[in-house]
């Protein structure tokens, strides 16, 4: 795919490796939105999810490749018939797509997973990419927890499913367990080592559990490595992915150490970074490298003194490079549409007329509430307007009365998509348990609250809360947020999300992890 061959190809596996961690699920909506601002960003390729896991995640990577354009289509599939050409189907009517096959190949997989020999794997891997070759001209192999296998299997491995066809080695460092200078040794033994290995693009696939899963990936593309396999935000199982935004703007700061370059326009790291944040619910930390708000704030007095002098004092990337262009400007009631366009466009997004009208109108309605409004009252609306997938319940009314002494009462009317009202009073400890109460015995959905978060958008006495609810249903982990400048509001709403979520994936077909079939459940835990 890379004709330059100091190129690397940027592999995105939010929508897969990132959406599959516990709390980071997201509606097929979601899904292509997510999708589609990968496309602007420019990655690669879009691993838009493992099909053979449920109906709701065929159905998701067969909208991805339906309607977005311009990258690589991926979906992944375990060694064996049925999921290959699940994941094929799924695939089918994108322009250009791959199939990614995996086996797990280390000692404790084979023993305690798989229950195969070492002659097995190697049996069923070239099997797999026999079959996904029959299928896809472009397809990538990766030997599960690669990073503890032994080095000479490892060897034997690659260059089998090399010669079956493979034309994308992955090499996964799927428990974060490997150190940079061990990683390179295992990419110069492998091009030692394997026939065949110049044909083939070589890629890496690094975990975080111990923190280094971007110096694992850059280490990879010294020794020689070409595709790097990633997350917006870094987000994935356990302590998350290779971050996607750490890993491209190191290749581009240290372009001339590294001697190799991507495709992504940086400057759209911020907004994609912060839609995924606010798809997922998964926060940015405020210190996180290159993405988050202190990234490039400088506090001690020696620091800005510097700064003032020249940038370059303590700055080796600049804001607007990442697309960072934050402003003190504020708006307020009397901005027009022009000024909130044009803000608008300087934080990153692009709305279409209708996208846009909506936040106008909503941007004047808080504009009513709210004195002065900032960057992240902007990107609140503007983010929570291109989420707005909607119902099928709707919130039409909310009260709430409380007192200092007893319990409170909340009363709610939502309407449903199908036409029904329904009024319901409940009462609890505080107004927000009082509404949530009275969500839960409207809707007939009774679920487990995991985690209640509400913090401030932006700073000052009159700014918008977000909240954020994780609720347990169906053994099943469900988020819903919302941003509102009263929190019961906002409270209530995100936990109507929540409901929202559960009756979507409930048609979807969404089951627990143990009553799903054999194979959706070893596709679940197999990766
Ligand atoms: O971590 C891992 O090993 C994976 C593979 C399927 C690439 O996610
Ligand atoms: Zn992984």
């Amino acid at each position: 795919m890379a004709a330059d061959p100091d190129r690397v190809i940027i592999f995105d596996t939010t929508l897969r490796d990132g959406e599959q961690s516990p709390g980071c699920s997201m509606t097929q909506p979601e899904k292509l939105r997510v999708a589609r601002a990968l496309a602007e960003l420019g990655v690669d390729v879009i691993e838009a999810g493992f099909p053979a896991a449920s109906q709701g995640d065929w159905e998701s990577v067969n909208a991805v490749a339906r309607e977005v354009h311009g990258p690589v289509i991926c979906g992944l599939a375990r060694c064996n018939r049925a999921d290959i050409e699940l994941a094929a189907r799924a695939l089918g009517d994108a322009p250009r797509h791959r199939l990614h096959v995996f086996l797990a190949t280390s000692a404790i997989h084979r023993q305690y997973k798989l229950n195969m020999a070492q002659e097995e794997i190697v049996r069923n891997a070239v099997e797999g990419v026999r079959i996904a070759r029959e299928l896809c001209e472009d397809v990538e192999f990766s030997p599960e927890d690669a990073s503890r296998t032994e080095l000479e299997f490892l060897a034997q491995v690659v260059e089998a499913v090399i010669a079956a066809g493979a034309t994308t080695i992955n090499i996964p460092d799927t428990v974060g367990y490997t150190v940079p200078d061990e990683f390179a040794e295992l990419f110069r033994y492998l091009r030692k080592n394997v026939r065949g290995i110049e044909g083939v693009t070589l890629s890496v696939h690094c975990h975080n559990d111990l923190g280094m899963a971007v110096a694992n990936s850059l280490t990879a593309v010294v020794a020689g490595v070409r595709q790097i396999e990633c997350t917006i935000n870094g987000i994935g199982e356990r302590a998350g992915n290779c971050s996607l935004e750490e890993v491209v703007m190191a290749l581009k700061t240290r372009e001339t150490f590294f001697n190799a370059r991507t495709r992504i326009d940086t400057s759209r790291l911020y907004p994609t970074s912060r839609l995924v944040a606010s798809i997922t619910g998964v926060s940015i930390p405020r210190n996180k490298a290159v993405v988050g708000e202190n990234a490039f704030a400088h506090e001690a007095g020696i620091h800005q003194h510097g700064m003032l002098r020249h940038r370059s004092t303590y700055e080796i990337m600049r804001p607007e490079d990442v697309g960072l262009s934050r402003s003190s400007l504020v708006l307020g009631k009397h901005s027009g549409r022009h000024a909130l366009r044009q803000r608008i466009e300087e934080l990153g997004f692009e709305l279409d007329e209708t996208e846009f009208n909506r936040v106008f109108t909503e941007f004047k309605t808080l504009a009513d509430k709210k004195k002065e409004l900032f960057d992240g009252d902007i990107e609140a609306l503007v983010l929570r307007a291109e989420q707005s997938a909607g119902g099928p319940w709707t919130l039409v009314e909310l009260r709430t009365v409380t007192d200092s002494g007893g319990p409170a009462e909340a009363v709610v009317r939502l309407v449903h998509a199908d036409g029904r009202s329904v009024e319901q009073t409940a009462r609890g400890d505080g107004p927000v348990d009082a509404a949530f109460k009275a969500i839960e015995a409207a809707t007939g959905v009774s679920v487990v609250l995991k985690k209640f978060e509400l913090h401030g958008v932006t700073g000052g006495e009159d700014a918008q809360g977000e909240a954020i609810v994780y609720v347990e249903y169906n053994r099943r982990t469900y988020r819903g947020s919302s941003v509102s400048t009263n929190i019961i509001e906002s409270s209530t709403q995100a936990f109507l999300e929540v409901v929202n979520r559960i009756e979507l994936a409930q048609r979807a077909g969404a089951r627990p992890r143990e009553e799903q079939s054999g194979a959706a459940r070893a596709a679940q835990t197999a990766v």
